[in-house]
């Protein structure tokens, strides 16, 4: 399947969606220099056509197109998360559940029994929140904690200053964060640093996956501090600007990992031969983000069933609509 498949779901998202909120999820930081140049590095990456076993067994044990973390799912649809993970369950592929989702860990879980879910969490400065976020995504089943490490700082968004767009509308809410009788905002933590990892280990017997790591000594480190798998990626451009573009950052990673533990990437993946081509470059799996929220904005559970479906390497359907017109 081409990446025109993923524009024409595009397309059809942007007819359905606000203006303020398509732009949200399109969007990227600042120049947006890293969003747009994530896209453009895999149409430049040529991958040879190796004989590979099953890809992603062990921790992923799916796969090897995941759903990335993205955060206020009822924006795009009004069953929110718990189509999307209607669609991985029925993909036979895991999600990443953010921790700004906007329907809670539980009752996602409880949405789809069958599907298998990650949880997606930026460490709070409050560790004792934290602990109670990591006991809602235990309780709720999820087999693995995302630590999120690439944002110090939330990055400015001109497009959503341009629309005003500053919260989620009166009625949808950060469901996870939930704190008694009040909903606490994530806060973007820059003194995050290894030693919270241990204290994250402490809380948890779950595996702890670490996501936005780019550089290759972190890699390594983070092998050494007992990660179960890293995740390359920029954050969709999203948080810094300027980061190298994940095609490009790939390689280095792998080849300092050196197979301690699977390495997974995201960041501007649209087809299924860029799919393809990030496994032959050494990725266990993939992450999408942005292409699952189409899906989801345009047809609900069955348009992120047929996202995922269209960027399985192999894949040779033609593109056919599956909203309703
Ligand atoms: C994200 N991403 C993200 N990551 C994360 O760790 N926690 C989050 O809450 C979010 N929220 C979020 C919202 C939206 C609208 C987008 C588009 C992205 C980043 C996401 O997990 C992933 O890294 C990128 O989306 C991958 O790039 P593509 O596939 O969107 O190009």
């Amino acid at each position: 399947m081409s990446a025109a498949a993923v524009r024409e779901f595009e397309a059809e998202a942007r007819r359905r969606l606000e203006p303020a909120h398509y732009d949200y999820f399109a969007g990227g930081a600042a120049d947006e220099l890293t969003a747009r140049a994530n896209e453009a590095a895999w149409d430049r990456v040529t991958a040879p056509a190796a004989v590979r076993g099953a890809p992603a067994t062990g921790l992923l044990g799916a796969g090897p197109v995941l759903i990335a973390p993205t955060a206020f799912h009822r924006l795009a649809h009004p069953e929110g998360e718990r189509a999307t993970a209607r669609a991985a369950e029925a993909a036979g592929t895991i999600m990443i559940v953010s921790m700004a989702a906007t329907v809670a860990v539980g009752e996602i879980a409880a949405a789809a029994p069958g599907a298998t879910l990650w949880f997606q969490l930026y460490v709070q400065p409050d560790l004792a929140f934290t602990r109670t976020v990591v006991r809602r995504a235990e309780a709720a089943g999820c087999r693995a904690l995302v630590v999120t490490v690439d944002s110090p700082a939330l990055g400015r968004h001109d497009r959503d200053a341009r629309h005003g767009f500053r919260d989620l509308p009166a009625g949808l809410r950060c469901e996870n964060l939930r704190d008694g009788d009040r909903v606490r905002p994530i806060a973007m933590w820059p003194e995050l640093s290894w030693r919270h990892l241990a204290a994250l280990r402490g809380m948890t017997s779950l595996p702890i996956v670490l996501k936005g790591v780019t550089h290759p000594a972190d890699a390594r480190l983070a092998v050494e501090h007992g990660a179960a798998a890293v995740i390359v990626s920029n954050h969709g451009g999203r948080q810094l600007d300027t980061v190298p573009p994940t095609a490009r950052l790939l390689p280095g990673v792998v080849a300092a990992v050196g197979g301690a533990v699977p390495v997974l990437v995201d960041g501007g993946l649209r087809s299924a031969d860029q799919v393809r081509a990030a496994l032959a470059l050494g990725a266990a799996a993939v992450g999408v983000g942005r292409p699952v929220l189409w899906g989801l904005a345009a047809a609900g559970e069955a348009g992120v069933l047929r996202v995922l479906d269209l960027l399985r390497p192999g894949c040779q359907e033609a593109v056919t609509a599956c909203w309703a017109s």
